[in-house]
């Protein structure tokens, strides 16, 4: 099923930029690397244009939408998941705060940003773990042809022009912004 396909690559470049994160604060805790604020800020935008504006809004239109009417039992983890969506604008918001106050008031802010940074990982990583080892299996054993195909369309691009693929290339611009700025061995930006 390509939606499913789609969905796990969304959760790699997700993960990918969670890891860049936590990366970055260690190599300024422990490393003594001064912050990248143009990377840092790069990877906050990303998180909260690609998940927030895109992959959340599909799953909760389409993924779940069929999941929750095929198969009564996944209910509670649906609202879980959906809850989690909502909240995670919130939590995005906090983690720019934090970002923001880092830049402005330097090393007295660092470790209220590390913690942000750690919980928001945390706290996305088990939310993408649920949909793939609880919400993909059931629709795979539950959704028909037809509910695949429309899932598909939408994951594919080409059901909303709001999610289309065009938007697409802007997450793929700006997930290759993030691999210019970074050093290596996350990205291919010249060390500091
Ligand atoms: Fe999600
Ligand atoms: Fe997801």
């Amino acid at each position: 099923v390509q939606a499913k396909r789609i969905i796990e690559q969304e959760h790699r470049s997700l993960a990918a930029v969670l890891h860049g994160m936590l990366f970055v604060v260690r190599e300024i805790r422990y490393g003594g690397s001064a912050a990248n604020f143009d990377l840092l800020f790069a990877m906050v935008d990303y998180l909260e244009n690609f998940s927030e504006k895109v992959h959340h809004p599909k799953e909760d239109a389409y993924l779940f939408e069929r999941v929750a009417a095929r198969c009564e039992g996944a209910g509670p983890t649906i609202e879980r998941l959906r809850e989690q969506h909502r909240a995670g604008g919130e939590k995005i918001d906090a983690l720019k705060r934090s970002l923001a106050r880092y830049q402005e008031q330097g090393d007295p802010a660092f470790a209220d940003f590390a913690a942000q940074v750690a919980g928001f990982a945390a706290f996305h990583w088990d939310h993408m773990r649920t949909e793939e080892d609880v919400i993909l299996p059931l629709a795979l054993a539950h959704l028909s042809r037809d509910d695949w195909a429309l899932i598909d369309r939408a994951f594919l691009g080409h059901a909303d022009p709001l999610l289309g693929v065009e938007r697409g290339d802007e997450y793929q611009a700006l997930f290759k912004r993030i691999v210019e700025l970074a050093p290596p061995p996350l990205g291919l930006a010249p060390r500091r």
